[in-house]
């Protein structure tokens, strides 16, 4: 039978108050566009009259504004997992209207097969192609739609035509079996292919199709500035370093690179380098840089969970797809961010700190210690089990009010135990191998910026003793300056 067309307010009449919605698509890149706005639209009408709707919304990784946006906008968020970066959806967060928890991405998938969360009531999936009996060509963001497509008892479906057909053939569709009966996932390079280019879907459960036409709406990047620059200098320094001694494989290692604008600059700082070998990344986003590093050779290829790339940038992979085709691979999260994976491939991991301490802990998080900004992403999945796990950030931030690196972090994401490598645009801070007074002298003489040095030593030198000399009573010194001051300089450490 065929599929019926619907419109978008006919496919948001089967979501109701309470439900559980799973979205496709990982970052912006194919997640659902057309749909969510009429339920946010639905959920407005429905509070008019005074009646309740709130619904979960379980996603690969950050969305769009068409659905974190407009859903926290309209009130109709109730909880939301594992990723968000939307400005609006952070304030609701940041005041318990909406319930958000934090998670590692590649376990929602299988937590949901678990059965943590309930049953799965709809889910939306953008497509490029459908036919009836069910079989999907998927968008440019693959996320944890095989599981929501599975488990789901119903499914829309959103055929994005401004996706070109030759997209199909890209993905790699495949779903692990859970414990007991898992057995490895059997990727042992980088362009392994085990699954399907295509997503079945059971048609009985599919109520629908609504067109879209609507781009992902990816913004382009910032310029790199000198910062940006220098700590992407610095990575590539360490990582021609690491080559020089041997403790890297003459023919590099699988890259893997976190998300936002220092991820980008150490990308570019990639491409420049020329002692830099050509490599592969096995990653879960794939943003802009990573083009022009497969146009000019430097990456070969290149497995991912989305293609996060800018309007103007997919466009042009858009008209060029036939030469990406080969070069991109595109996974579900639970694949793109496997722990047994990124150990066996030996990833290099690089990812970006909100701020680092002294003694190596992480904070990816929460800004001041208490107020969310993103979320843990993919960080952990990968930094745990890679061959080598680097944090980079700014040495300072706002204008230097902000040192990046502090005492003790204000919440705690990757610990020591986790962390080879701290690298700001000052340098170089190899943890390997040393205990936590020899970590805390490398990281301030080597990654705090100077204006911060003398008061980061005070701080070490003050401590009584113990492995790891905090003095707890001024551990948060650097932030309660800054809550009271606007400024770190004025930390009080006596
Ligand atoms: N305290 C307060 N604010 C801070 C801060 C700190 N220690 N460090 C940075 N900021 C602010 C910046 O000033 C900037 O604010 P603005 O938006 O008002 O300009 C903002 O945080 C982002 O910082 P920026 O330096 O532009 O970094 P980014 O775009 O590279 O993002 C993270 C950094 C940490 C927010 C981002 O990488 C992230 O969300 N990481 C967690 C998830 C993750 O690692 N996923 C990757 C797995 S593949």
């Amino acid at each position: 039978m065929a599929i019926p067309f619907i419109t978008a307010e006919e496919a948001a009449s089967h979501i109701e108050n309470g439900f559980n919605v799973g979205l496709s698509g990982f970052t912006a890149s194919g997640t659902p566009k057309v749909v969510t706005e009429a339920v946010a639209a639905k959920a407005e009408r429905l509070h008019a009259e005074g009646k309740p709707f709130q619904i979960n919304i379980f996603t690969g990784a950050s969305t769009n504004d068409h659905v974190d946006g407009a859903l926290s906008r309209a009130g109709a968020l109730n909880l939301r997992t594992p990723y968000q970066s939307s400005a609006e959806l952070r304030k609701h967060i940041n005041t318990h209207e909406v319930h958000y928890f934090d998670l590692h991405l590649s376990e929602l998938a299988q937590k949901f097969r678990y059965g943590t969360f309930g049953k799965l009531n709809v889910a939306i999936i953008e497509a490029a192609a459908v036919d009836d009996d069910g079989s999907i060509v998927l968008g440019t963001g693959l996320g944890n739609t095989p599981t929501w497509a599975l488990l789901a008892d119903k499914v829309i479906i959103e055929l994005n035509e401004a996706i070109p057909a030759g997209i199909r053939g890209m993905h790699d569709v495949y779903l692990p079996a859970d414990p007991p009966a898992r057995r490895e996932i059997p990727i042992y390079k980088v362009s392994d292919r085990i699954g399907d280019p295509i997503l079945h879907v059971d048609p009985s459960k599919i109520v629908g199709i609504v067109r879209s036409n609507a781009t992902d709406g990816v913004k382009p990047f910032s310029a790199l500035d000198e910062t940006t620059k220098k700590i992407g200098a610095n990575v590539c320094d360490f990582l021609h370093g690491e080559l020089r001694a041997g403790r890297l494989p003459k023919s590099f290692l699988p890259m893997q690179s976190g998300v936002g604008n220092v991820a980008n600059a150490v990308l570019f700082g990639l491409e420049e380098n020329e002692e830099i070998p050509q490599f592969e990344m096995y990653t879960e986003v794939i943003q802009d840089a990573v083009v022009e590093l497969i146009e000019r050779g430097k990456c070969k290829f290149a497995s991912t969970c989305s293609l996060t790339f800018s309007d103007e940038k997919m466009h042009e992979v858009f008209e060029n797809i036939d030469f990406f085709h080969d070069k991109i691979v595109i996974r579900p999260s639970e694949i793109s961010n496997n722990p047994e994976i990124v150990r066996r491939l030996g990833l290099i991991a690089m990812n970006t700190a909100l701020e680092a301490d002294i003694f190596g802990n992480i904070n990816s998080t929460h800004v001041v210690g208490t107020k969310m900004m993103n979320g843990i992403g993919g960080s952990g999945d990968f930094i745990r089990n890679a061959y080598l796990s680097i944090f980079s950030c700014p040495s300072v931030t706002k204008g230097g009010l902000i040192s990046n690196i502090v005492p003790m972090v204000s919440h705690l994401d990757h610990s020591e135990h986790s962390v080879d490598a701290i690298i700001t645009d000052q340098g170089i801070a190899d943890l390997r191998g040393k205990d936590p007074v020899q970590r805390a002298e490398v990281v301030i003489e080597n990654c705090a910026h100077p204006d911060y040095r003398e008061l980061l030593w005070d701080y070490l030198k003050m401590g009584k003793g113990g492995q790891t000399p905090h003095t707890l009573s001024r551990a948060f010194a650097f932030h309660t300056a800054f809550l009271e001051t606007g400024d770190m300089h004025n930390a009080q450490l006596g």
